[in-house]
């Protein structure tokens, strides 16, 4: 018998994925909500991992289909009123594209308990190709609740919660149970570990090759991945590689490399997701291309606007001061008005008046959208008329004049929250800040009682 013959393989559900010879977009709260994960999809992730989202958020949610488009919505009825627009009257807890993600994604949870992971799963199961859970947040938010990197010093919790989801969701829903974990300091206490997780009958295991006390910016340590990805062959289970993989052609290299078999992107992901292109492909898109692929997505799926902004300020380059003004905007139609999408206009102006920012707008509503406007995606001149505000016309000049540069720095310093709260806490993350009213979802309160 030859040696590969002898290779065991866990057996891949019928409604999951393989991990195998994969590139992947990393969970990413805030960051890897569904328009960045379409976007990711379609410029190549073969995979794709939703925002971490703790069992306790996920629970009780109601399942609906929006009727505009089409996305499965797990949404939370505000228990302490709700702003007068319509599509802010409920929480939307998290978002699926049945289309576009169908067999690609991966739900990543965040649990303490085998109880509420098997009552939070079993909600989403059906949606989902895999769920992955979450052994790798270093934040005290996640590990004071003993979530995230708490369950890598209680491998005894990590393994029955495990097994308790491939038992009562994986094998039932004939869905993939996965775990993402950081290495441990010393080796053979990652190897000790690792033995442990591929006996409970998951199909996958990610690590990210940054210890807890790590710092994102610190380097990755590879030099325990190909033990980390021998434990995992050994027992018939596929490795994912994280840390540090900033496009598709170096994950391929690192796969070969390693000897794993796939690789998971986060940070380069999200400054600019056409990083999933290889250089065959074209490579990295323009950023241009990418944030009117990004708006024409948040829109088109209704994305809370404030999560939308946040990207924007990722995607949009650099400190320019040109960019200043499309960075202020209150408004899909701003954004699409100050960066020159005119075609995107009269979606974002529906999408704005069923989401109550329509009245916000900087650009007056967008409405004197410039009859001679030529172009959408490209980086070519557009004409205009002299019909906007001064503002705008400002900002459209000085567009002109942008450069061509790719995705904002990763570091840029994120705005002071107004007071008030912010939107449910789904996430071990901590809640993000955010700098404009519109960002703060109704339900505040209600994310105080998820998070404690
Ligand atoms: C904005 C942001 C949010 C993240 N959220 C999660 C998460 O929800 N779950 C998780 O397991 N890791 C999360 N991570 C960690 C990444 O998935 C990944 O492990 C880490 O960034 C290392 O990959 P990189 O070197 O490619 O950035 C997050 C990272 C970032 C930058």
């Amino acid at each position: 018998m030859t040696a590969l013959s002898s290779t065991p393989r866990v057996p891949i559900p019928a409604n999951g994925v393989d991990y195998r010879g994969k590139v992947v977009l990393a969970p990413m709260v805030r960051s890897g909500e569904l328009p960045t994960r379409l976007l990711a999809l379609k410029y190549g992730a073969d995979l794709v991992w939703g925002p971490e989202t703790i069992d306790r958020a996920l629970i009780g949610t109601t399942r609906r289909v929006n009727p505009r488009t089409g996305i499965v919505e797990f949404i939370r009825r505000p228990s302490n009123g709700g702003r007068p627009s319509e599509a802010d009257k409920d929480s939307i807890i998290y978002r699926i594209d049945p289309a576009r993600e169908k067999n690609r994604h991966i739900f990543q949870i965040g649990t303490a308990s085998p109880d509420r992971a098997v009552q939070a799963a079993t909600l989403i199961a059906a949606d989902v190709s895999g769920i992955d859970v979450n052994s790798g947040c270093p934040k005290p938010f996640s590990t004071s609740g003993g979530m995230g990197a708490a369950l890598l010093k209680d491998p005894d919790r990590l393994v029955s919660i495990l097994e308790a989801l491939v038992r009562d969701v994986g094998t039932p829903f004939q869905i993939g149970i996965s775990v993402k974990i950081r290495i441990l300091g010393e080796p053979d206490l990652t190897e000790t570990l690792v033995s442990r997780l591929v006996q409970t009958g998951i199909t996958g295991l990610t690590v990210h090759c940054r210890t807890t006390p790590m710092r994102p910016r610190e380097r990755a340590i590879r030099d325990q991945l190909r033990m980390v990805a021998g434990v995992c062959h050994n027992a018939g289970i596929a490795c994912v590689m994280n840390g540090d993989v900033t496009s598709r052609d170096e994950a391929l290299a690192l796969i070969a490399e390693y000897g794993v078999d796939g690789a998971m992107v986060a940070t380069a992901a999200e400054s600019n997701p056409s990083c999933f292109r290889t250089i065959a492909e074209g490579g990295l898109l323009h950023w241009r291309e990418v944030v009117y692929d990004y708006l024409q997505a948040a829109i088109g799926i209704e994305n809370r606007f404030g999560n939308t902004k946040f990207l924007m300020n990722i995607l949009l380059p650099g400190k320019d001061r040109e960019f200043k003004i499309a960075r202020d905007s209150k408004s899909y139609a701003d954004y699409c008005y100050l960066l020159k999408f005119p075609d995107l206009i009269p979606e974002a102006q529906r999408v704005d008046e069923l989401m109550g920012l329509a009245s916000r707008s900087i650009t007056a509503n967008g409405t004197a959208l410039p009859s001679t406007a030529t172009t959408s995606t490209s980086t070519a001149s557009t004409t205009t008329t002299n019909t906007h505000s001064k503002a705008v016309q400002q900002a459209l000049e000085q567009n002109e004049s942008a450069r061509a540069a790719g995705g904002a720095p990763r570091s840029k310093p994120t705005p002071s929250p107004p007071s008030g709260g912010g939107p449910i806490r789904t996430s071990a993350f901590p809640s993000p800040t955010r700098s404009q009213p519109e960002e703060t979802a109704p339900e505040a309160s209600q994310q105080q009682k998820l998070a404690a």
